[in-house]
């Protein structure tokens, strides 16, 4: 046997292992209890003394030789992995950094924030009362007796508190006017947002959890047009002067006369489309001169103090704005959508 050329050919099947777990099998095959070097050395006994000596000395070469091929290649190959380990587990850093933007508020926050801004330039003072109301305040001082059909308008969810039917969450902000005329006297002039709740499905223009902007005006002479010219201003102010608004007669049972506020549709301007159903016009609340027993059940005196008041869906008037189609999107978190406002 030539050694030389066994060595060449074992060095050859050494720098060739493609792998650690390769490299792992060659090392027994070449060292192990069957490898060649293992029958070399178990047959050393059986030489004569003179050739057993020189034959130890080229089998500890060979095996020291072999041993220092593999630790060799052993470590270039876990080099090899490590580096390809770590190109596949690398993180693209780049790729988060822009993510690390600034958040802002949300659309509806920003809405209820600059309907408050154009009427406190109108000289209206901002006010809030609880979301959780009783009877009393929701209905009874709005001149909603017990039973009163009007009740219905308002799919209402009560709170297990109290007497059955005592409690409830706020179908509306117009208790909050009772609440401010109970702690200050004429004249008023309030708005007050805050968010109310009815028993609605979830469709494109309803959510059972809304927000309103309520407004009360309560002082000596004012009249319906008081009120018009009101929400004639706060339509330019908040949608541009060339929304127009328009009072419908309605019914409220807190206010008399009570009219609907419609402002021309913003999709269409006016031509008529599907949103506003071919009449050019959308509706966005309700509005009144406040009645005369809503003042009594304040200690009010009806005959020396008049007043209006108007209810809005802010989120609504954020739709319009911007021309929105689907209310749920305001409430689906989607970030996508929001960081668009
Ligand atoms: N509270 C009424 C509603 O929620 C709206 C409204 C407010 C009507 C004030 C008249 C005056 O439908």
């Amino acid at each position: 046997m030539d050694d030389r050329i066994t060595d060449q050919d074992i060095a050859a099947r050494i720098t060739s292992s493609d792998s650690v777990a390769a490299l792992a099998e060659l090392t027994t095959e070449l060292l192990g209890k069957g490898s060649d070097l293992a029958a070399r050395k178990a047959a050393l006994g059986a030489l004569p003394p003179e050739e057993r000596r020189g034959e130890g000395r080229r089998l500890n070469d060979e095996r020291v030789a072999i041993e220092a091929a593999l630790a060799a290649r052993r470590a270039e190959l876990a080099a090899g992995e490590r580096a390809a380990r770590y190109e596949a587990e690398r993180l693209d850093l780049t790729e988060v950094v822009p993510h690390l933007r600034r958040g802002h508020l949300h659309l509806v926050t920003q809405t209820l924030d600059e309907l408050e801004d154009i009427f406190v330039g109108m000289g209206f003072t901002v006010a809030e009362g609880p979301v959780v109301e009783t009877d009393w305040y929701n209905f009874e001082a709005l001149n909603f007796p017990a039973g009163h059909p009007a009740r219905n308008m308002y799919d209402t969810l009560y709170v297990d508190l109290g007497e059955p039917e005592s409690t409830l969450l706020r179908t509306h902000t117009s208790p909050v006017q009772i609440r401010v005329m109970e702690k200050q006297a004429p004249p008023i002039y309030s708005v007050m947002p805050g968010l109310t709740h009815r028993r609605d499905t979830t469709d494109a223009s309803h959510l059972p959890n809304f927000h309103q902007i309520e407004g009360l005006v309560v002082d000596e002479g004012i009249t319906f047009g008081d009120l018009a010219g009101t929400l004639e201003a706060f339509t330019h102010a908040y949608f541009g002067g060339d929304i127009q608004s328009r009072l419908r007669p309605s019914y409220f049972p807190f206010t008399e006369p009570s009219a609907e506020y419609d402002v021309t549709c913003v999709f269409c301007k006016g031509a008529g489309c599907r949103t506003c159903s071919k009449t050019g016009w959308l509706e966005l609340g309700g509005c009144g001169m406040v009645h005369p027993n809503v003042l009594r059940n304040v200690g009010i005196d009806a005959e020396v103090w008049s007043g209006f008041a108007f209810g809005f869906g802010p989120e609504r008037m954020a739709l319009m704005k911007h021309g929105i189609n689907d209310i749920r999107e305001l409430v689906t978190n989607d970030i996508r959508f929001l960081e668009q406002f």
